[in-house]
């Protein structure tokens, strides 16, 4: 297993070093923050509250906020780190609740919440953390507590979405994507819009990176989707092969059903939740994941991927050309290619 990124480390190349120690001097401010706003007044409740922060992550959401926030006048506003507290604490909240949803047992390489207490403690812990980001979010005024609850809003109906199955009339596609715009492109969104907003910067950039950041949060899903079916290693914290369990249809599983070859037809019979118990059978499981990872859908899916990171790229041309651009752009590239 290879450890968690070392907060020092930026999960980012980036040229400019004058930019990139500037970024990490501010991610080491945020994470001693983040874990002081990890704490209650009972114990039990900080340990808890701290398990998934001190497991590591690669803190992406927060780093997007303090990148974000070079394109304005106020890069370090205090408002900028806050804002990089508030999404970090949100995304871990929601990872806590994910967690329990979708019966992980690893997470960020160690136990995830649910497995090292019980459900109980790993929805209630990730509710204290979703209070205490709307805690924090409201020392950032009105704008910032209405823009949080819109995020929050859409994250959840985006889960909620997940675990329903569209109707034959629906286009299941599009259902997914749907889901991935909301459990994930919206705090992306979010994280890329607070920088800029909070630094200052013009309401045409502001929006210009919203958008950015919504379209960079879709390929980061939809590259981890792909992930959870190619990787054959725990490398990324987590146990691969988790959705198709779940049952839950990621991009590769939803083009590869939209096969005609017949040479697909056991492929598409073990994606056939009537016909395959994927989740009890680990024999079935074991062969759908070999199956998929050969099929060329899954050439498709990472193709889709990098048109979605491209296009968030174009919405940067609003920026003057210069090392905080390349950042963004190396973002998005890293996003749509990710390995772990
Ligand atoms: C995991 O997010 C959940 C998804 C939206 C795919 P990250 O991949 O950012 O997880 P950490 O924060 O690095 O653990
Ligand atoms: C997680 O989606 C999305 C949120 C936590 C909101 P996934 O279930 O696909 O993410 P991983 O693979 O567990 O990180
Ligand atoms: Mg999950
Ligand atoms: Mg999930």
């Amino acid at each position: 297993m290879t450890p968690a990124p070392s907060p020092a480390e930026l999960a980012l190349p980036i040229v400019d070093t004058a930019l990139a120690e500037r970024l990490r001097e501010r991610m080491a401010t945020v994470e001693e923050a983040l874990f002081g706003h990890a704490t209650s007044r009972a114990p039990y409740v900080t340990e808890a509250a701290r398990h998934l922060l001190a497991a590591g992550g690669k803190r992406f959401r927060p780093l997007l906020v303090l990148l974000a926030a070079e394109v304005g006048p106020r890069p370090d506003a205090p408002e900028v780190l806050t804002a990089a507290c508030v999404v970090e604490i949100t995304h871990v909240g929601s990872l806590y609740h994910d967690d329990v949803m979708d019966e992980a047992e690893l997470r960020r390489g160690s136990d995830s919440a649910n497995s090292r207490y019980d459900n109980l403690v790993a929805i209630l812990t990730g509710d204290f953390l979703f209070a205490k980001s709307s805690e924090l979010t409201s020392q950032l005024g009105a704008e910032a507590v209405r823009i949080q609850a819109e995020t929050f809003t859409r994250l959840v109906e985006g889960q909620i979405l997940e675990t329903v199955t569209p109707g034959p009339e629906d286009d299941a596609l599009q259902h997914y994507l749907e889901v991935v715009a909301g459990k994930t492109g919206s705090l992306i969104a979010t994280s890329a819009r607070y920088g800029a907003l909070f630094s200052g910067a013009e309401p045409a950039v502001v929006a210009a990176l919203t958008e950015y950041g919504e379209l960079v949060g879709t390929a980061f899903q939809l590259s981890d989707d792909i992930l959870d079916i190619a990787s054959e290693t725990e490398e990324s914290g987590k146990t691969p092969g988790t959705d198709l369990k779940e049952g839950v249809p990621t991009l590769p599983v939803l083009m590869a059903r939209a096969s005609t070859d017949p040479g697909d037809a056991r492929l598409l019979e073990l994606l056939d939740p009537e016909k395959s118990d994927l989740a009890n059978d680990v024999d079935l499981h074991a062969e759908a994941l070999g199956l998929l990872r050969k099929h060329p859908a899954m050439e498709e899916a990472r193709a889709y991927v990098v048109a979605r990171a491209q296009e968030a790229k174009q919405l940067l041309e609003v920026l003057p050309e210069g090392s905080v651009r390349s950042a963004l752009e190396a973002f998005a590239d890293v996003v749509a290619v990710r390995s772990a």
